[in-house]
């Protein structure tokens, strides 16, 4: 292979442009051509593909978001879109391709690949975490901890007033960053889209803890979750609850952007790296992630069929240490 390419694609992810970085430098080392793909499958689409070399991606590693633009394309549904996009990767000589993103971004590669003959690997790039063959997903880190500091800081003020918050979170419909974020901050409870969620239960629980005196609280809710997001939550507590002066949060997109950790910029680093190498080696269809510490491939129609699941241990441990 002498011409690669690399794109991001649906909602961007702290640790994206480390992972660009990785794979434009690895491209290079190894003595291959390296195209940056504007805007995801809308670019391929529009042939906004430009050739990267090793300064187009300094001084990135640091940033949050992704140089190279993202998108969520429906053209690329169509069949005619995707034989312009590969007419674009025919004109530039590009045989083979890394696509960062979530499900929807294999998706779109597994048929583009079965139609077209070129190779993709897929990199996880995501802060939902919900993907299938990876400990952890590129930017999920980042965001758990963009999450923890803003709750830290609701509590201070639901401390002050004795107030009940119900923060809601991303994770489209996944609830491991509610999960995670909601045992880093010490939350009343959490509410998941994996488990069924019973108001009843966590009214009980914010009564007992105020029999222990708890004032205030904090109550986070998974954008996904079954019985609605935060508002409506915040309306069923209060509407059996009175005593609580109750205030809703929804963090949104805020969660998505900063600078990645240390964690999401190694994680996005070896797994840049690898693609190169996995594709270079011959390799197609499969995204990367890591298991347990190493690299691992798992078929784009595994990853894109199945979710990964909450570790219900964790659940557990959010009931025994909200006491
Ligand atoms: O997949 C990442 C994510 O941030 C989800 O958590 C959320 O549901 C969705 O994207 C929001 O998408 P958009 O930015 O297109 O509104």
């Amino acid at each position: 292979m002498q011409n690669i390419a690399v794109f991001t694609s649906g909602g961007d992810a702290p640790g994206m442009n480390a992972c660009i970085r990785a794979v434009v430098r690895t491209a290079i080392y190894a003595g291959v051509n390296v195209f940056g793909i504007k805007r995801g499958y809308e670019g391929l689409i529009d042939g906004d593909i430009e050739l990267m070399d090793s300064k187009s991606v300094g001084n990135i590693i640091q940033r949050g978001g992704t140089i190279l633009k993202s998108a969520r394309s429906k053209r690329f549904f169509e069949k005619k879109y995707r034989k312009k996009a590969f007419g674009n990767l025919m004109e530039r000589g590009i045989e083979g391709v890394i696509s960062i993103g979530g499900d929807g971004t294999f998706q779109g590669a597994h048929v583009f690949s079965q139609e077209t003959n070129i190779p993709f690997i897929g990199l996880p790039g995501t802060i939902d975490n919900d993907l299938l063959g990876t400990d952890y997903t590129i930017g999920y880190d980042t965001a758990l901890n963009t999450v923890v500091e803003a709750v830290d800081r609701i509590r201070d003020t639901a401390d002050s007033h004795d107030r009940l918050f119900v923060i809601e979170v991303m994770g489209k419909d996944a609830g491991f960053i509610a999960l995670r974020s909601g045992i880093g901050c010490g939350a009343e409870a959490v509410l998941v889209p994996e488990t069924p969620t019973y108001v009843d239960h966590i009214i009980k629980k914010l009564e007992q803890g105020r029999r222990q005196n708890k004032s205030s609280g904090i109550v986070i809710v998974a954008e996904g979750d079954d019985s609605g997001g935060a508002y409506e939550i915040a309306k069923k507590i209060t509407d059996k609850f009175q005593q609580y002066d109750t205030r809703v949060t929804v963090l949104g997109h805020v969660q998505r952007g900063g600078s990645p950790t240390a964690m999401d910029r190694v994680l996005a680093s070896r797994l840049g790296n690898a693609a190169v190498t996995a594709l270079l080696a011959g390799k197609r269809d499969v995204m990367l992630g890591i298991v347990n510490k190493n690299i691992e491939e798992t078929p784009f129609d595994k990853a894109t069929k199945h979710h990964d699941k909450l570790n219900t241990q964790l659940i557990d441990l959010v009931e025994v240490l909200s006491i």
